[in-house]
């Protein structure tokens, strides 16, 4: 028997849990009611539920004769509502077409509605201790981390690696504190956020733990690549300071002051814009090195453009657009990060 399969099963019978309501039965109506509302709920929700379900549906001619009305009644406020039809729907095919008793072959479980692989394993492990693997979120969780498995669990190369290896795991014997080991430790030390590796009776086999790399596994969803969108940021240099516009409200940076801000890269020996909130003759326009910043939907790349204003000119009608600010006031001032970032290191070079 693999190492790991003894090590779990020895503390599954220690430490594992014994006497949850759809435990201590082999009754597969039983079984296969309590997966199906542990699919999308938590143990702890789903206790009271399952009494009640239990208590009016006590065999699956019950359910399979009740109006769909009164099955989805006694789930109301469990939620993921689809699960109550299937189930019901389920119910009728296994009175129907099994005369009542549960098929024992998890590919025949798994074509009644609503239940997947997985689910169609845990129930034949329990109620008929056949050998099958299961793999749902807190398995995946488990065994990325032992065996070091990179990439994301759902995408379907990673998906058939992990239903190998759990298939490679299967003990000989003991199915059935194995696979509740398997859901124990998942629900209980190796959980997703801090696992209690010190207490875990598979660190000595875990690949993840040996290399300091727990966090690390399962690998996250990987992000679409956002966007990106290309502006420059100008600075107006004059006597009084920096020239900053406010921002509108709304939108990036609202509400901020910020630098005159224009759509696109400007290159050399393109015209220079006009900035409506400060009319005069910008001058000796100067290229520094852009950078990206980036918000939650996009990634802005960032042209900043050192120039000078020309005297004289006027700031009069425009100062509810603006205002200039002083190289020393850059550091208190209600700017964007990256902007004052830009700004202060321009300071310390005394470009300002
Ligand atoms: N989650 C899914 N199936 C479970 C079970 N049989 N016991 C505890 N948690 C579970
Ligand atoms: Fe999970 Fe830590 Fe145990 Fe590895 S050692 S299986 S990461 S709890």
């Amino acid at each position: 028997m693999p190492a790991f399969s003894t090590a779990l099963i020895a503390w599954q019978k220690q430490h594992g849990r014994h006497d949850l309501p759809w435990q201590n039965t082999s009754d597969a109506y039983r079984i296969w009611v309590s997966e199906i509302m542990l699919q999308q709920t938590q143990v702890a929700a789903v206790k009271s539920y399952y009494l009640k379900f239990m208590q009016r549906f006590p065999q699956v001619q019950s359910l399979a004769d009740a109006p769909l009305e009164e099955v989805l009644a006694l789930w109301s406020g469990l939620g993921y509502y689809s699960r109550a039809r299937n189930l019901h729907r389920a119910a009728k095919i296994v009175v129907q077409q099994y005369g009542g008793k549960f098929p024992e072959d998890p590919l025949l479980i798994e074509q009644l509605p609503g239940i997947g692989r997985s689910t169609a394993a845990a129930i034949a492990v329990f109620a008929y201790g056949v050998k099958a693997a299961i793999l749902d979120g807190n398995v995946k969780r488990v065994l990325s981390r032992t065996h070091a498995i990179e990439g994301y669990p759902a995408s379907p190369a990673t998906q058939k690696q992990l239903w190998t290896l759990a298939e490679s795991l299967l003990p000989p014997q003991e199915i059935q504190a194995y696979t509740q080991g398997l859901m124990d430790l998942g629900a209980t030390i190796c959980v997703r956020l801090n696992p209690k590796c010190l207490l875990c009776p598979l660190h000595s086999h875990c690949q993840a733990y040996k290399q300091g790399r727990v966090s690390h596994f399962p690998t996250p969803k990987p992000r679409r690549a956002l966007p990106v969108r290309y502006a420059t940021v100008w600075i107006l240099r004059a006597e009084q300071g920096v020239w900053l516009e406010s921002r509108p409200p709304t939108g990036i940076w609202g509400g901020l002051l910020s630098l005159p801000q224009t759509e696109g890269h400007w290159q050399a020996g393109q015209a220079l814009p006009e900035f409506p909130s400060l009319p005069g003759q910008v001058v000796d326009p100067q290229l520094l090195p852009s950078f990206t910043h980036t918000f939650t939907h996009f990634k802005l790349q960032i042209q900043p453009v050192l120039t000078s204003l020309q005297q004289p000119f006027t700031v009069k009608a425009a100062e509810a657009l603006g205002r200039f600010i002083l190289p020393e006031e850059i550091a208190t001032a209600p700017l964007p990060a990256p902007v004052k970032k830009v700004l202060l290191a321009l300071l310390v070079t005394d470009c300002l």
